[in-house]
């Protein structure tokens, strides 16, 4: 069997060798860019590991066929969302990708160049927390959720971080900017968002993804349809 140029043969691999000889192969991955592995056993761990490793942003599907498996790997921004949540956890990597390169930049004193992302980042932020409060917590009945319950939870670190926020767009209002001072606001935003994003992806999306469950199918491609509209602006 001829095997195409983007298809790469794993199955001679020693164990010890196979992770990093993926990895190899996967980390060419980028929008319009898939690859595609032969494996000899069950991918579900090697693939776990090399997402973790390319920040969760690979998508893969896995054919088994006369023991061998054929996984396809994607970049998961060439995949249409599953569902609403799936699409939230794709808007948290690139809120939190504009505000690390504003970040960066401030680091290095550039407050001109780090200005408007920062405009940007704000406005994603705050579609992103205003579909999230506005439609979906109260969609699937979060305000009926108890403070210490991850719905309840949510709610009150979406207050904290608009706080934070409100800092940050204060210090970028003032005339001339004070780049260290915005720098601190940002860096503390940034460890409270990514604590934040973790909680709702760890603890909340998989009891609200049961909650979707039950919904009709119609009831989950409207929640989806108002996110992306929402999220865009
Ligand atoms: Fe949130
Ligand atoms: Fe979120």
């Amino acid at each position: 069997m001829t095997i195409p140029e983007h298809v790469h043969d794993l199955r001679g691999e020693r164990p010890a060798h196979l992770t990093g000889a993926a990895l190899e192969r996967v980390k060419v991955v980028r929008p319009g860019v898939a690859v595609t592995l032969l494996l000899a056993a069950e991918p579900a761990l090697l693939m776990a590991s090399l997402n973790l490793q390319l920040r969760e942003n690979l998508h893969w599907d896995v054919v088994e066929a006369d023991g061998a498996w054929r996984v396809t790997v994607r970049h998961r921004a060439d995949v249409a969302p599953a569902d609403v949540l799936a699409l939230l956890a794709a808007d948290h990597k690139r809120i939190d990708g504009l505000l690390a390169r504003a970040l960066s930049l401030l680091n290095h004193g550039d407050a001109a160049a780090a200005a408007p992302l920062l405009r940007e980042f704000a406005a994603m932020l705050k579609r992103h927390v205003g579909f999230e409060d506005g439609v979906l917590a109260i969609s699937l009945g979060a305000d009926r959720a108890a403070a210490d319950e991850p719905p309840g939870v949510m709610l009150r670190e979406h207050r904290e971080i608009a706080q934070q926020l409100a800092l940050v767009e204060d210090v970028l209002a003032a005339a001339p900017v004070d780049v260290s001072e915005l720098a601190v606001y940002c860096a503390i935003l940034s460890g409270t968002l990514a604590k934040h994003e973790y909680r709702e992806e760890h603890n909340l999306f998989p009891l609200w993804r049961m909650a979707l469950m039950r919904r009709s199918g119609s009831e989950r491609t409207d929640l989806l349809t108002r996110a992306q509209v929402m999220l865009a602006g």
